[in-house]
């Protein structure tokens, strides 16, 4: 501690035992720290077995609070205080779930694996014949003439995925609702979901609701709809409005998933993301005990483990896994920093036409702490979630983005113009495309 003797320089007749004292109080003061970032980093969520948490208050999630305010984007804190340290503690999830789980792990991972160039069999669809197809995501609308990226398909090491078949996929969904809930990625999915089964459907038998927060598709002989509900966080935020979340801060509910799940909850097949959220910053946390609109302030993963598990809570109380398909999509990756594959270079996304062919390929945009994360809650619910991890399959695809080929809302100016890797997106993806394999695998496991 070199901190001593400048102290002592400075107050030469301090007692020693006095100083003493004081290294044993910062030191343990350090040792506490370490501790909670220990357990930050690594949550034992559920169980209240282990003695060091008893420091910890628990907060009991998604407990109706018929007298907290609405939380929408007009709202704001009016106090932010550090964070408490309340943790969620779910439902316990009972151990014949987890216990299947595994006896249920298929032999081959089909996550891992490789693309194969293959433009017999892809793209699935074409762009232009999706009515549904979205200005963000058409990518060769938007002027991107190299088409290689639509025509790659998924082959996992050891097995062959079912072969996407829109009939099959219709007669597992017939009288059911499939529901996608999430951010951007997820709504692409959704889209890619719509695209891939929409072509079958005669136009006046199927119908689209106008976007909301609840976006519904509908087909009429089937009885089914595939849908979207617009969630970046899980749980109830100041997020919520599906056209109008550019906001300052980020305010979040993190013991409440109530205002979503009382849409989701009559979904046959529901299909879960977050991630892109929460890497933004710091978190607001308006806890529901909360009347005076204080806040406390998190960073964002940690946020996100809170709302992990206001969400697990619903799933471990409310699924029945006979009755109901649960799947969560892991994190997207982005491909904004090009000297990650190819040392050297400067560029991003922009002008790339091939995957990247290194096995194992991972980039900084995939978070591995927010991947232990997820996976640790995961597991905690066995057989009541699926896992999709598209996170390494998607970090080959670097040439799967819309880059500069796609309706940017905001008015591009000279510079960026001049510059077109400045403004290109590295984050959602093209359609037909990557999103298309991420639901053939939904139809290998559903
Ligand atoms: C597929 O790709 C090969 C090699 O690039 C090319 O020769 C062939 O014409 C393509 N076939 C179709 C149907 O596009
Ligand atoms: C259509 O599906 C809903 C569930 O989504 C079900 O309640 C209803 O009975 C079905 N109707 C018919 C005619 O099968
Ligand atoms: C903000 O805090 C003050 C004092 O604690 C309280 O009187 C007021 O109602 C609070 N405002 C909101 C919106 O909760
Ligand atoms: C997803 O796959 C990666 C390896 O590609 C693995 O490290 C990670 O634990 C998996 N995540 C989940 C939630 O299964």
């Amino acid at each position: 501690m070199s901190v001593t003797p400048r102290w002592s320089r400075k107050k030469p007749h301090f007692p020693l035992l006095a100083v003493l004292f004081l290294v044993f109080i910062s030191c343990s003061i350090l040792y506490n720290e370490f501790r909670i970032q220990q357990i930050h980093e690594s949550p034992d969520h559920g169980s209240a077995s282990g003695t060091q948490r008893t420091s910890f208050t628990f907060v009991k999630p998604n407990l109706p609070n018929g007298a907290s305010e609405v939380l929408d984007r007009f709202r704001s804190c009016n106090s932010t205080k550090s964070y408490s340290g309340r943790k969620i503690r779910w439902a316990d999830p009972d151990s014949e779930s987890s216990r299947r789980r595994s006896t249920r792990q298929e032999s081959c991972d089909v996550f891992s694996g490789k693309w194969v160039f293959d433009n017999q069999s892809y793209p699935l669809y074409q762009e232009s014949d999706c009515p549904y197809m979205s200005d963000q995501l058409a990518c060769h609308k938007h002027g991107r003439s190299d088409l290689q990226y639509q025509y790659w398909r998924w082959q996992p090491h050891n097995c062959n995925l079912k072969r996407w078949n829109v009939y099959e996929m219709w007669e597992k969904l017939r009288g059911k609702r499939l529901m996608f809930v999430g951010d951007s990625l997820n709504r692409g999915q959704w889209i890619s979901m719509v695209c891939l089964l929409q072509s079958v459907i005669p136009a006046d038998k199927k119908s689209m609701t106008p976007n909301a927060q609840l976006t519904i598709f509908r087909a009429e002989e089937y009885n089914a709809t595939v849908e979207f509900l617009w969630a970046p966080l899980l749980v109830e935020s100041n997020s919520d409005d599906p056209v109008n979340h550019r906001l300052a801060e980020r305010i979040i509910r993190p013991d409440s998933v109530l205002k979503h799940s009382s849409q989701w909850e009559h979904a046959d097949i529901l299909i879960f993301n977050s991630y892109l959220w929460w890497r933004q910053g710091p978190v607001k946390l308006l806890w529901s005990s909360e009347k005076n609109g204080a806040c406390e302030e998190l960073d964002g993963l940690g946020a996100m483990e809170l709302a992990m598990g206001a969400w697990a809570d619903w799933v471990a109380s409310k699924v029945i896994p006979l009755k109901k398909r649960v799947f969560f999509v892991t994190m997207s990756p982005t491909h904004f920093w090009s000297q990650e594959w190819e040392p050297g270079s400067e560029g991003n996304c922009y002008n790339q036409m091939r995957p990247i062919t290194t096995e194992g390929y991972w980039g900084s945009g995939s978070d591995l702490p927010t991947m232990r994360m997820v996976d640790k809650v995961l597991s905690g619910l066995g057989s009541k979630v699926s896992v999709i991890n598209i996170t390494q399959l998607s970090e080959y695809r670097k040439d799967g983005h819309p880059s500069i080929y796609r309706k940017f809302w905001e008015t591009l100016n000279p510079q960026q113009l001049a510059n077109p890797a400045s403004y290109s997106d590295c984050i959602h993806w093209c359609l037909p495309g990557v999103p298309d394999v991420w639901n053939e695998l939904i139809f290998h496991l559903l």
